[in-house]
């Protein structure tokens, strides 16, 4: 079979950016077995003091994820931050509307922010715009973030926490364009809310950065006119905007499938013109940045929800089973994220553990990884550092809805501080393979250093509690001349190739 081919330039002079770290964030909701069944399960072998399992800290760690979202999602628009915190005896269950569940209340605020100091994550807190408003959003901050002398920072004290948690990033609301929100609102309704709500928080505490809503996808009928609205209300308080996609393989067509983080990077270009416009006609010298907060692949569970009873704590849903076609795309989408790291300085894996996640338990058993956690894991650990500009030449494919596709997809990230240089690179093709040749004869005494690659001859291949079917390999390292080298990306691949300094 014919192999493809492709050519990548990267110059240590061509520099698009330093990635914010925070881009390999993550999200964890009261919803499904997120957290009662998966970061909280006091009955398991490896619970820790507070019921905290410690097989997935483990596994969280791993991917040193520097900001988790939290607590919701559509739960916070009907979510009252005052049931989730003192005596835990005390707290009520409540219906939670967003996912037909009960809510028992047993994990709230001052729990998740031990669990997140436990993992190593900053927290991004959201605030319910749905059912409440200015008030709640108040008390919450001063509770979390006035250091003490007063109602709400006092209460905290006499919950056990002597110390503010000086939480730094904000979300106001969640998705407030869709008819699914509790409590969802008009673009102008929201944004004179998330306006007021937002300054009168800054009020609070003048250090912290603020996430306002954009759509809830790019499918939405409003978008971008959202957006646009939602800035003019709002855009001297805020700081950031939400973007919200999830991706899938609904027509099982691998190739269309592949061509799916060009949604992405359309979406993402749409919303910087969106913000700058809106920059523009208010004359503002700041600039607001994108915060990429829910982003995932999400369809393989969505027939199974549809029988799950109501009324239960922790029901099992949103269960995506992933697979190998599922974790190339989530590398792209990683490579996409990467290439707007200029813009993009927030970004969240949506979810964490259980929900739609990298992440999976067992009760009373063990906690394992599912496909897409290894591309996640390798953007996080070999992606911070400088985003270089690498323009790429390869041969293209035709999608339905993309038009003309490459076949190669790639971003180059330069941490010169470790004297590292990674090339994060998909072939999309699921039959050819990719001989890629690399022009790199700007990184001086740099020598090939490794080559991980996710593939497999079964795209639909997943992992489950037993069997790790899909796990990264090494490939064998590629001959260097002269500052040049070429790779062979195999079919429907994920590539991670690093290359070192050497005295
Ligand atoms: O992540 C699952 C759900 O997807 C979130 O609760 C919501 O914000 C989005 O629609």
């Amino acid at each position: 079979m014919e192999t493809l081919s492709g050519k990548i330039i990267v110059d240590t002079s061509f520099t698009l950016s330093e990635v914010d770290p925070r881009l390999f964030g993550s999200f964890i909701e009261h919803l499904g077995r997120a957290v009662y069944g998966g970061i909280y399960d006091p009955d398991h072998p490896t619970a820790d003091a507070q019921g905290f399992r410690g097989d997935v800290i483990e596994l969280v760690k791993k991917l040193d994820v520097p900001l988790i979202r939290y607590p919701g999602g559509n739960f916070v628009s009907g979510y009252r931050w005052e049931d989730g915190v003192g005596p835990k005896t005390e707290r009520p269950s409540r219906l939670d509307l967003a996912w037909r569940s009960i809510e028992p209340n047993q994990i709230g605020t001052n729990e998740f922010m031990d669990w997140a100091r436990k993992v190593g994550a900053e927290v991004n807190l959201a605030v319910n715009l749905g059912t409440r408003g200015i008030e709640a959003a108040q008390s919450l901050i001063e509770y979390c973030n006035h250091p003490s002398g007063t109602y709400w920072s006092d209460l905290r004290r006499s919950h056990g926490y002597p110390e503010p948690h000086n939480i730094k990033v904000w979300s106001l609301g969640n998705e407030m364009d869709g008819r699914w929100q509790i409590g969802h609102k008009t673009a102008h309704e929201y944004g004179r809310l998330a306006s007021e709500t937002g300054r009168v928080m800054k009020w609070v505490d003048p250090s912290i950065e603020l996430v306002v809503c954009g759509s809830s996808n790019s499918r939405m009928p409003s978008y971008p006119d959202w957006e646009a609205s939602v800035l003019m209300e709002a855009y001297d308080e805020v700081d950031y905007i939400a973007l919200h996609n999830y991706y899938g393989n609904e027509d099982d067509n691998i190739l269309e499938y592949m061509a799916q983080s060009e949604d992405m990077d359309h979406y993402i270009q749409t919303v910087i013109a969106t913000c700058d416009f809106v920059q523009a006609k208010k004359r503002s010298k700041k600039q607001i940045n994108i915060a990429f907060d829910e982003w995932n692949v999400w369809f393989h569970s969505n027939e199974a929800d549809k029988k799950q009873e109501p009324w239960t704590i922790g029901p099992p849903i949103l269960q995506d089973r992933y697979t190998l076609e599922d974790a190339v795309l989530i590398g792209e989408l990683l490579i996409t994220l990467l290439k707007h790291a200029d813009r993009v300085k927030i970004a969240c894996l949506a979810q964490l553990v259980n929900v739609i996640a990298p992440i999976m338990t067992e009760p009373g058993k063990g906690a394992w990884a599912q496909t897409i956690y290894y591309p996640f894991l390798h953007a996080s650990r070999y992606g911070r550092g400088t985003v270089l500009r690498t323009p790429l030449e390869a041969s293209s494919y035709e999608s339905v809805t993309f038009g003309a596709v490459s076949y190669l997809t790639a971003i180059a990230v330069y941490n010169e501080q470790e004297g590292a240089l990674t090339l994060f690179a998909v072939n999309r093709s699921p039959e050819k393979s990719m001989e890629l040749s690399c022009d790199l004869r700007s990184f001086e005494g740099f020598m090939p250093a490794d080559h991980i690659i996710l593939d497999g001859p079964d795209p639909k291949a997943y992992n489950s509690a037993d069997q790790q079917n899909v796990v990264p390999r090494r490939g064998t390292l590629p001959a260097w001349e002269n500052g040049r080298c070429s790779v062979i990306l195999s079919p429907l691949s994920w590539n991670v190739l690093r290359f070192s300094k050497v005295d």
